[in-house]
C-alpha cells in the first residue's frame, strides 16, 4: 500500500499513439501501446489522486478509477487536453503524438496512382506547450521524450523550447524498452536537475516518476 502523497491533486495524463486519417479506409500513426501512460494513471490512482486519462486508440485495460476520454487524432487530443489541464494539478503528456496530419483529408478513398504518390502534411498543434503556455491554472506540465539518438541533449531542448517543468527521457531504439514493452529505462530532466530512473516495469517506474513530481511540487 502506497502513502496518499496525490490526495486531493488532480492528474490528467495523455497515453497512446493519435491516429491521422488520410481517408476513409487509412491512417498515419506509430507504435505506441499505451502501456507507459496507463501505468502512470494507475501510479497516480494508487496515490490518492483523481485521474483523468485522455487516450488513443489502444488495446489494453483502462484503471477502472480513472475517468477515460477516447480521442483518434492529435486535434481531438489537443481540445480534450486544453479542456481538462486548467482544472488539473499536474499534466503528463505521455501519447505519441503524430507531429504532422494530411493537408487534405479525403472523404472517399484515395484510389491507386502511379508508381509513385505524393502526401502532403501539415503541422499538429503542439499539445504539451500550449498547455506549458497557459497563462491561468496552468498545471505543474511533464513531458516524455522519446528519441533514437543524442538522448539527453535532445531531451533538455524539449524542456526548454516546451517551457515544462519536468522531462521523462527514453531511447525508442532500443526494442526490449519504450514502445510496446512492459519495461522502460527513463532520465528524467528539469531545470536544474536530473535523476535516472534505471530501466523497471513501466509501473515501477511510473510510482517513482509520481513520487519526483510530487517532490518537486512541494519544493
Ligand atoms: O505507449 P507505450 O508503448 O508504452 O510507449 C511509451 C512511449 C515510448 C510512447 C512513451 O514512453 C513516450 O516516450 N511518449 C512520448 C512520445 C513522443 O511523442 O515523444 P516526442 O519526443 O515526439 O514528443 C515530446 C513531447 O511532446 C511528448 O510529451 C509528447 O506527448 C508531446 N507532443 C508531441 C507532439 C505534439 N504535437 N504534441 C505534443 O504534446
Amino acid at each position: 500500500k502506497q502513502p496518499l502523497i496525490l490526495a486531493g491533486k488532480t492528474v490528467t495524463i495523455t497515453a497512446g499513439p493519435t491516429r491521422e486519417a488520410l481517408d476513409p479506409v487509412r491512417f498515419i500513426s506509430n507504435h505506441s501501446s499505451g502501456k507507459m501512460g496507463y501505468a502512470l494513471a494507475n501510479a497516480a490512482l494508487q496515490l490518492g489522486a483523481k485521474v483523468n486519462l485522455i487516450s488513443g486508440p489502444v488495446s489494453i485495460q483502462p484503471p477502472s478509477n480513472a475517468k477515460l476520454f477516447h480521442v483518434e487524432s492529435a486535434l481531438e487530443m489537443h481540445q480534450s487536453a486544453l479542456k481538462l489541464a486548467t482544472e488539473s494539478d499536474i499534466f503528463i503528456g505521455c501519447a505519441a503524438v503524430a507531429d504532422y496530419r494530411s493537408a487534405d483529408l479525403q472523404t472517399q478513398k484515395i484510389k491507386k496512382q502511379g508508381d509513385e504518390m505524393t502526401l502532403t502534411l501539415v503541422k499538429n498543434p503542439d499539445i504539451i506547450a500550449d498547455v506549458a503556455g497557459l497563462s491561468h491554472s496552468r498545471p505543474f506540465t511533464v513531458g516524455f521524450a522519446a528519441e533514437t539518438q543524442n538522448v539527453a541533449d535532445y531531451a533538455r531542448k524539449k524542456l526548454i523550447n516546451k517551457k515544462l517543468d519536468m522531462i521523462c527521457a527514453n531511447d525508442v531504439s532500443n526494442q526490449a524498452i519504450g514502445f510496446n514493452s512492459d519495461h522502460n529505462a527513463l532520465t528524467v530532466f528539469w531545470s536544474n536537475g536530473q535523476q535516472d530512473l534505471g530501466l523497471h516495469s513501466k509501473e515501477a517506474l511510473s510510482l517513482s516518476i509520481m513520487n519526483l513530481i510530487s517532490s518537486r511540487l512541494k519544493g
